[in-house]
């Protein structure tokens, strides 16, 4: 019976203790940023950070922003240099809307095999361009094929932004089997990889957001989730989803 106690008396000692240990932690995560009460509009969440990768594609983009348009919504586009070339119109578009634009290098290059001038090349040089397109901002980098390293975590100058979602759109095209995916698997915090040069992921998409908000979620791009969390986005820190669950 005496031991039962002490037992019960630790537990609740180590309960005590770890709600001590989290409180300023959850305290954190539910207290939106000076940013974030600014902008009185912003609903309570849950939040998530949908995120296109290797475009923008004549073809596809611009159906895109008009669903997300006609939805009110927001997102963030990883952009190939080799697509923002002769697609400028598109990508003033694409700011002028309220989506965050970042880089996912000049040609789809795995940057975790370059080095210094190579790197440089995919990387600066994007930034350059778009800082001469767009104006000077902090452009986030999706590294290709979420490869990294401590390399590219030195040179790569901005914030590394992964995904905790992945409905791999690009291997079947199912826009029905995507939209699942996001809606199965979509938590507070998450950010969602998809490919905006595809039309069923453009489908997907919308359907997506449509089910999702339906669902009370509030879809903000990638640096409002940090606002939102309170969290200054360090450059060569590799985030995969926002707390709850810290990205590493
Ligand atoms: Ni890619």
């Amino acid at each position: 019976m005496g031991k039962r106690i002490r037992q019960a008396k630790l537990y609740i000692l180590a309960t005590a203790l770890l709600l001590l240990m989290e409180q300023p932690v959850l305290w954190d995560l539910y207290r939106p940023s000076a940013t974030a009460s600014a902008n009185a509009s912003l609903p309570a969440g849950p939040f998530v950070a949908l995120t296109f990768d290797d475009g923008p594609k004549p073809e596809t983009t611009p159906r895109l922003l008009d669903g997300l348009s006609r939805r009110g919504v927001r997102c963030t586009f990883f952009v190939l240099g080799v697509q923002v070339e002769g697609n400028e119109d598109l990508l003033r578009r694409m700011a002028n809307e309220g989506h965050q634009i970042g880089m996912h290098t000049a040609h789809h290059k795995a940057l975790a095999g370059l080095g210094p001038a190579d790197f440089s090349a995919e990387v600066d040089q994007l930034r350059f361009t778009l800082t001469a397109l767009l104006g000077p901002e902090d452009y986030m980098l999706r590294p290709p094929y979420g490869m990294i390293s401590h390399a590219v975590e030195d040179r790569a100058a901005s914030p590394l932004i992964l995904w905790s979602v992945d409905p791999e759109d690009w291997s079947d095209h199912d826009a029905a089997r995507i939209a699942a995916h996001i809606v199965d698997n979509a938590q507070d915090g998450d950010v969602i990889l998809l490919h905006d040069i595809y039309d069923a992921s453009v489908d997907a998409a919308l359907e997506a957001v449509d089910e999702l908000m339906a669902k009370g979620y509030t879809f903000v791009t990638v640096e409002e989730l940090f606002a939102l969390r309170g969290v200054t986005p360090e450059n060569g820190k590799v985030y995969r989803r926002l707390p709850p669950e810290s990205g590493t």
